[in-house]
């Protein structure tokens, strides 16, 4: 019998979106967020010990328990070249935790990606369009959510698009960097989404975690969750400078094709949030008053130095 408190493990534990679930994790629920050293998800011996461990200590204490894998090959351009990696986390790594927390009757929640989609749409891509990913990041990751809901477990994918938040590498810590470096940063215009604060999608997932641990789970497994609205890389570097209180015309427009990368990026990965609110999840707010009330924090720890 559960107490209603929850138990939640995290694989990735120690990434930018796994270290902001442990640091907004409410009251009542215990968290388990193991980095690579502790839990490698490509060691399967090792991913079902953590399952079993987890089940049965939830149990033991009266807790439900919960897996909400935040581990992943999040390097877009080196997949390219490092594919068996990729793969190896993104897709086998997902089918094994899938297949532990089924035998388990464990749910678990995993995190993908806008990069599923070709990107040539012209309005919000909701969970029943098309896939194409034309990266091998989103081959990899298309084929983990292909791994979790085949698997027979109660899993849900949850996909969210251009993360930030205080912890690790991100987009925003690196024009803050930028901006104090150089007077003038070239930043693409042709390529748009919905920038999405950790803070609220951490809120987000333990808002559904809830629900599945109380019996109230949504039908739907596939999941769309970012901030609302939208913006290109070079409107959101220019928020980043209007909170910098910096002259925002110092970011210059520039064009993917001005500095090609190794990975093709979605000209458009705007993701449609229905599918979460029809779930009767809390919709998130506007990308750009989240990045207003996250941006203290992510300042901060750029400037403190670590995880950059
Ligand atoms: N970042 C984005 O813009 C974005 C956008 C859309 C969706 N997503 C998805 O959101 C989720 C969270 O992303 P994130 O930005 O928080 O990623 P992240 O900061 O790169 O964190 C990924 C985590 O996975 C860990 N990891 C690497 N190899 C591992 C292994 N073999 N076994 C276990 N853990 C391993 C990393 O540990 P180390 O630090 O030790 O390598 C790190 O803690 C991912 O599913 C990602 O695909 C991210």
């Amino acid at each position: 019998m559960t107490t209603g408190g929850i138990a939640v493990l995290v694989p990735g534990g120690t990434g930018q979106l796994g270290r902001e679930l442990v640091a907004r994790a409410p009251a009542g629920v215990r968290m388990h967020a193991p980095g690579r050293a502790e839990l490698d998800l490509t060691q399967a011996g090792a991913v079902i010990e953590a399952v079993t461990a987890l089940a049965e200590q939830a149990g033991a204490d009266g807790l439900a328990p919960i897996v909400i894998n935040a581990a992943a090959y999040t390097a877009v351009d080196a997949a390219e070249t490092d594919q068996a990696r990729a793969f190896a986390l993104n897709a086998d790594g997902p089918r094994v935790l899938a297949a532990a927390c089924s035998s388990h009757r464990v749910p678990l929640l995993h995190l993908s990606t806008d990069y599923v989609f070709a990107g040539e749409a012209d309005r919000p891509y909701r969970v029943t369009d098309p896939v194409e990913p034309r990266s091998i990041y989103g081959l990899t990751k298309l084929a983990g959510e292909d791994a979790v809901l085949g698997s027979g477990a109660s899993g849900w994918v949850v996909r969210t698009s251009w993360l930030y938040g205080a912890y690790g590498p991100n987009f925003v810590r690196t024009i803050i960097r930028l901006a104090d470096e150089r007077d003038a940063l070239s930043v693409v215009d042709d390529q748009r989404g919905s920038p999405t604060w950790t803070g609220d999608l951490a809120d987000g997932l333990f808002e559904l975690a809830a629900r599945i641990t109380s019996g109230q789970a949504p039908g739907a497994r596939l999941l769309h969750c970012t901030n609302a609205g939208e913006t290109t890389w070079y409107g959101f570097a220019r928020a980043v400078l209007e909170e910098l209180g910096t002259d925002p015309d110092r970011v210059r427009p520039c064009k993917t094709g001005d500095a090609p990368r190794p990975a093709r990026r979605p000209a458009y990965s705007v993701l449609a949030n229905d599918s979460w609110t029809e779930a009767g999840l809390s919709p998130l707010r506007d990308w750009r008053s989240a990045l207003t009330e996250a941006f203290p924090s992510v300042e901060h720890q750029q400037r403190a130095g670590t995880h950059s």
